[in-house]
């Protein structure tokens, strides 16, 4: 028998005591290092098995990045521009309730308007401008022959005029006409002239497509008699600026009353 086989059991014992506390001590110290590695790298096994996750599960959607919106239409029209209410005002609204003030009013810078014509037109300068460049365009674009039937209407013209029937003429003093700003147009031939039939017509519906770019507007059209008090007159246009008739056609506003928010003015007061 050698040495070490006489040697004590109890011998034996404490030494695999200090081998198992050896081999504990080690394990210990291995997984302790992972847990510092992994405070380290920012991974863990939990981490690891969530990386893992994460390339095989479906992402939760992100929101998308912010895409900014279109810029929404901004309305910079001044409305307040010019007055509604000052007679020499090209933005003048005359109607049933808004009688021409004062009532004998005459524009200080009437001119003969030099067109074809069957009543000698009168127009304020400006007006009368945009009536030559228009008839001219009408010739020049479309070979089209338009003339003046009526223009300014003083007040006793108006006397004259009105006939009792208030859908069609308006009574002296009401009357747009007076203002030197309005003009009945139909065609040199005659045909469908101060007629609703005139608005069918190559000149009548040349003029509907094309008076806004000479600053006019068609005053009364034919479905907003409950707001302009008038049956529809497919020659009677009034002559606002081509910014205004430029921003009424863009807007699909087709009244004064409506653009400029004022109370329809289907009767008198
Ligand atoms: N015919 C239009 C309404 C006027 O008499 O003024
Ligand atoms: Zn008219």
């Amino acid at each position: 028998m050698s040495a070490s086989e006489r040697r004590d059991p109890s011998d034996r014992v404490r030494q695999n005591r200090r081998l198992a506390i050896a081999i504990s001590l080690s394990l210990v110290l291995v997984a302790a290092s992972a847990v510092v590695i992994g405070m380290v790298t920012g991974s863990s096994a939990g981490g690891g098995q969530a990386a893992a996750d994460e390339s095989t599960e479906t992402p939760t959607p992100r929101p998308a990045p912010a895409v900014e919106p279109p810029p929404a239409t901004i309305d910079t029209f001044d409305r307040a521009a010019r007055s509604i209410d000052d007679p020499t005002s090209i933005w003048v609204v005359v109607n049933k309730l808004r009688p021409m003030n004062p009532q004998d009013f005459e524009p200080d810078d009437l001119v003969e308007v030099p067109v074809e014509h069957t009543n000698e037109p009168e127009l304020r300068q400006e007006a009368s401008d945009a009536v030559v460049a228009m008839f001219q365009a009408a010739l020049d674009e479309a070979d089209l022959e338009l003339a003046s039937n009526s223009a300014y209407r003083s007040y006793s013209a108006q006397e004259n005029v009105y006939d009792g029937d208030d859908l069609t003429t308006a009574r002296p003093g009401f009357s747009e006409h007076q203002t030197g700003l309005t003009i009945d147009i139909g065609p040199l031939s005659g045909e469908c002239s101060l007629n609703e039939c005139f608005g069918d017509t190559p000149e009548g519906i040349w003029l509907r497509d094309n008076a806004w770019r000479f600053g006019f507007i068609l005053r009364y059209p034919a479905d907003k008699t409950p707001i302009t008090g008038y049956s529809f007159e497919p020659w009677h246009f009034r002559y606002v600026g081509t910014d205004l008739a430029a921003e009424m056609r863009d807007t699909g506003v087709t009244t004064l009353e409506e653009f400029f928010g004022l109370p329809p003015a289907p009767d008198y007061e």
